[in-house]
């Protein structure tokens, strides 16, 4: 069933899009099932740390801070974002990604971190060093989480964040990143649940007996992820998330 869904996508932007498996339950001529559960971001965040009882959240790309990282509950909590969208920037490392993975090797590099949510340049590169960086700084049991993996449209799976119209709403490339590790990696599990935007999960497997998914998209086109976004993804519902994670 595919439902509607108004929320931000950026510091500034609002816009309704339409999102399987997600409603917020703001438009009372559809009727909701009683069991159908509604999470946003720092809910997925949340649960995470309230399950695992984890105590340290970094957060990339943070914008403004009332939007997520506010709402996120973690006994310590670093932001990183080099205040490219929200000129007040009130984050801990006011810098790009790339240079606060290099300060940590330098400066602290037995830092770790348990859940680390990845949100800021939305391009498959960036994401894809965003992720490895993670990974090195990652509490052994430890969460990355993403945001945008699930791109409704290829307008929203675009390479640029600006138009001719301006800054629309964007996913971006984000997809891309999930879908080479999801047809490369052994050692890692990775799914993404099918709210907000697609919230990408992985979780590192000690056993390395993950099975990779067949690539039959070398070019990464669109159309081709499209036509197989539940296994390409690696979609689950909010219910698998929740069986999942309280496993
Ligand atoms: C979509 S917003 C983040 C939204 C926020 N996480 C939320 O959930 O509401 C993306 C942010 O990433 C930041 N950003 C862009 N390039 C970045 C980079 N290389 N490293 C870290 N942050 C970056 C931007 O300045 C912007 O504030």
């Amino acid at each position: 069933m595919s439902s509607s869904l108004t929320i931000s996508t950026s510091c500034s932007v609002r816009l309704t899009v339409r999102t399987s498996g997600f409603h917020p339950g703001n438009r009372g001529s559809i009727p909701l099932p009683s069991t159908k559960k509604v999470m946003l971001r720092f809910d997925i965040i949340n649960k995470v740390i309230e399950v695992n009882g984890f105590t340290k959240y970094l957060e990339i790309g943070v914008c403004n801070p009332l939007d997520c990282f506010d709402k996120v509950n973690c006994e310590l909590k670093h932001g990183v974002d080099p205040g490219y969208e929200f000129e007040e920037n009130p984050v801990t490392y006011q810098m790009e990604s790339d240079t606060f993975f290099e300060y940590l090797k330098e400066h602290d590099p037995n830092r770790k971190y348990d859940v680390i949510f990845i949100d800021g340049l939305h391009k498959s590169y960036q994401v894809k060093k965003d992720i490895e960086n993670s990974l090195e700084v990652l509490s052994p049991n430890g969460y990355v989480l993403l945001h945008d993996c699930n791109p409704p449209t290829s307008h929203m799976a675009r390479e640029t964040y600006r138009t001719e119209y301006g800054y629309e709403p964007w996913n971006g490339t984000v997809w891309k990143a999930i879908y080479q590790l999801r047809t490369t990696r052994k050692d890692l599990h990775v799914s993404v649940v099918d709210t907000d935007w697609g919230i990408g999960i992985i979780k590192r497997n000690e056993l390395h007996d993950t099975k990779p998914i067949e690539n039959n998209n070398e070019f990464y086109e669109y159309n081709i992820m499209d036509a197989n976004r539940e296994e390409d993804l690696g979609l689950i519902s909010i219910e698998e998330f929740l069986n999942g994670v309280e496993e």
